[in-house]
Formats: structure tokens, C-alpha cells, sequence
């Protein structure tokens, strides 16, 4: 079983959780994971910054949550592809929407989702917005996920931030302590040690990647960083995927057959097809 499907990455605003949710999804998929990714920011709709010129049918996470009803065979719908890579698609509000677009939804539409989502993929990797005061989705995130990656500037508006925001989450229901807390875009100068105190010590830290800020102005963030200065970032993302692949899943099994994956969508129920979202992924682990 695995421990660590369902990931959200949560923190103040602009600490990088968009970006370390592609990074993260997207190393998954190298390591032949089924990803999907969900921005589940309503405000400043995702897909627009990150996949600004992919085409969308009506695919989006707005719709999903407010129909009448949520079946896999609507999430799969909603569902965008990620040109390049068959292991990972998206669901996202789309270009021009907010929260008043579509019918207001319940927190039993979001458990509903998580339910049905698990089914479909190995991973699921949710980019919070920062504001669970107002985000209902990002809120119950924070409640119904496996892990919490939880990111912090290293400055004076994260310490800020968090005071007032972590009292939102006293309830025991969102084990804030067992929230995974990470210092993110740290550059030298940065008061990193007296924020990383301030929050009782850090689980790690994503150092600032020159490449992954341009891979924001030019909408590249789907794409691998190369560059030198880029391996401490790299790195680390790698450490953090390895704390969520299940070592049992990678040992080799002997016993069981390898299952022959068709690229047709398939709409059976959940019960007949627990293993993986083959229908909507097509092959593991490999890209177009
Ligand atoms: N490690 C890093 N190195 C360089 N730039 C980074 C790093 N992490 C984040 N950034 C930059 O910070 C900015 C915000 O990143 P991103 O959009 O991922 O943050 P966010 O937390 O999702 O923001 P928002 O609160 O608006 O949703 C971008 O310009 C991004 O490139
Ligand atoms: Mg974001």
C-alpha cells in the first residue's frame, strides 16, 4: 500500500509551490509514476502561467467540482494532457475563471474527488493556493492528504504568514505537525537560520535556481533543469520523491504479470481497474 499517494504542496505566497509541484510530478514520472497534478489555485488560474498555449475543452477543475456529480469518468474528462509526457496530466481552473464561475461546491465534492482520484494514478500532487482562509479545496488538501510539503520564504512576510495563518489549522484534523517543512528559494543573503528557528528547525531546503526563475518568465517550468547551478534544487527534489515512492513498489515482482495497457479511455468502474490510470496515461513510464 502506499503511504504516500496523495502529496500537497502548500505555503506563503510565491515561496515556489507551483513550481516544486511540476518539479515534483514531473520527477515522479521519470521514475515511471502516473502523476496527476492539481493547481488548484482559482485566483490566478494555473494553467494559464504554466501551459499558456495548450488547448482545453472545457477541462476545467471549476466545472469538475461543481457538476452535479463527480464520476471518474468526469475527472478523467477534465483531465489535461502535458505534451511530452504521457505519465502526467493537469486539472486546473482555466484562463478567465474564478471561484464565482461555476456553482459553489461542498467539502464532500473535494472528499468525493479524493476518493475517486486515488484510483486513477499513482501519485497525485496538489499545488495549494497559499490562502485556506478563502480556498476551500486547498484547505481540505491540507486535511486529506498523504503528506504536506509545507514551503517557507526565507523572510520576514513567511514568518508573517504563517502566524496568522497556521491557527487556521489547529484542529487536530490537520496534523500540522507532521507537516514536511521546507525553506524554499533560499539565496545566500537570506535570513535562513532565524526563519528556519522561528518554525522550530527545517526538514530541508530548496536553494534559488537562477534557470528555474527564467523557467517562470518563458512558461517552461514542464521542462527538466540542466543547468549546473541548478543540481542543489535538483537534488532535493529528488530527495523528497524518494520519501514518497513505496520501497515495495520498487522491488521487481516476480509473480505478477505486466498488464497490457491500451491508450482507449476506459470508463469501467473503479473496482475493475484498481491498478493504475492506464487508460488515461497509456504506457508506464514512457513518453511520446
Ligand atoms: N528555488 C527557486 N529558484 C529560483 N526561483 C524560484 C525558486 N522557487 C521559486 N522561484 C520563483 O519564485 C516565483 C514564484 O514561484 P511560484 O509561482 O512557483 O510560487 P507560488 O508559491 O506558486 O506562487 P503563488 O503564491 O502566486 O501561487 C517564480 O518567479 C519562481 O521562478
Ligand atoms: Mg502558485
Amino acid at each position: 500500500m502506499q503511504l504516500n499517494k496523495v502529496i500537497a504542496v502548500w505555503g506563503n505566497p510565491n515561496s515556489g509551490k507551483t513550481a516544486l509541484s511540476i518539479k515534483l510530478a514531473l520527477e515522479l514520472t521519470k521514475q515511471k509514476k502516473n502523476v496527476i497534478l492539481i493547481h488548484c489555485d482559482h485566483e490566478t488560474p494555473v494553467i494559464s502561467t504554466v501551459l499558456p498555449f495548450v488547448t482545453t475543452k472545457d477541462q476545467s477543475l471549476g466545472a469538475l467540482l461543481s457538476a452535479m456529480q463527480i464520476t471518474q469518468e468526469s475527472i478523467l474528462k477534465a483531465c489535461i494532457p502535458v505534451s511530452g509526457n504521457r505519465n502526467l496530466t493537469v486539472l486546473s481552473y482555466l484562463h478567465g475563471e474564478n471561484d464565482r464561475t461555476y456553482a459553489k461546491y461542498s467539502k464532500e465534492r473535494i472528499v468525493d474527488l479524493f476518493i475517486l482520484i486515488k484510483h486513477l494514478a499513482d501519485h497525485i500532487i496538489i499545488d495549494c493556493s497559499s490562502h485556506i482562509g478563502e480556498d476551500l479545496f486547498s484547505r481540505a488538501a491540507l486535511e486529506l492528504s498523504d503528506q504536506v510539503i509545507r514551503l517557507t520564504s526565507p523572510d520576514l512576510k513567511a514568518i508573517s504568514f504563517f502566524d496568522a495563518c497556521l491557527p487556521l489549522l489547529g484542529e487536530r484534523k490537520y496534523k500540522v505537525g507532521n507537516q514536511l517543512k521546507v525553506l524554499s528559494n533560499v539565496k545566500p543573503e537570506m535570513p535562513r537560520d532565524m526563519v528556519a528557528n522561528k518554525f522550530g528547525g527545517i526538514y530541508t531546503e530548496l536553494k534559488h535556481s537562477p534557470e528555474l526563475e527564467r523557467q517562470f518568465y518563458e512558461a517552461r517550468f514542464f521542462e527538466s533543469l540542466i543547468e549546473k547551478k541548478s543540481n542543489l534544487y535538483v537534488t532535493e527534489v529528488r530527495k523528497l520523491v524518494d520519501l514518497f515512492i513505496d520501497e515495495e513498489d520498487e522491488k521487481p515482482k516476480k509473480t505478477k504479470k505486466v498488464k497490457k495497457i491500451n491508450e482507449d479511455v476506459d470508463y469501467r468502474p473503479v473496482k475493475e481497474k484498481k491498478s493504475t490510470l492506464v487508460s488515461l496515461f497509456g504506457k508506464r513510464g514512457e513518453d511520446k
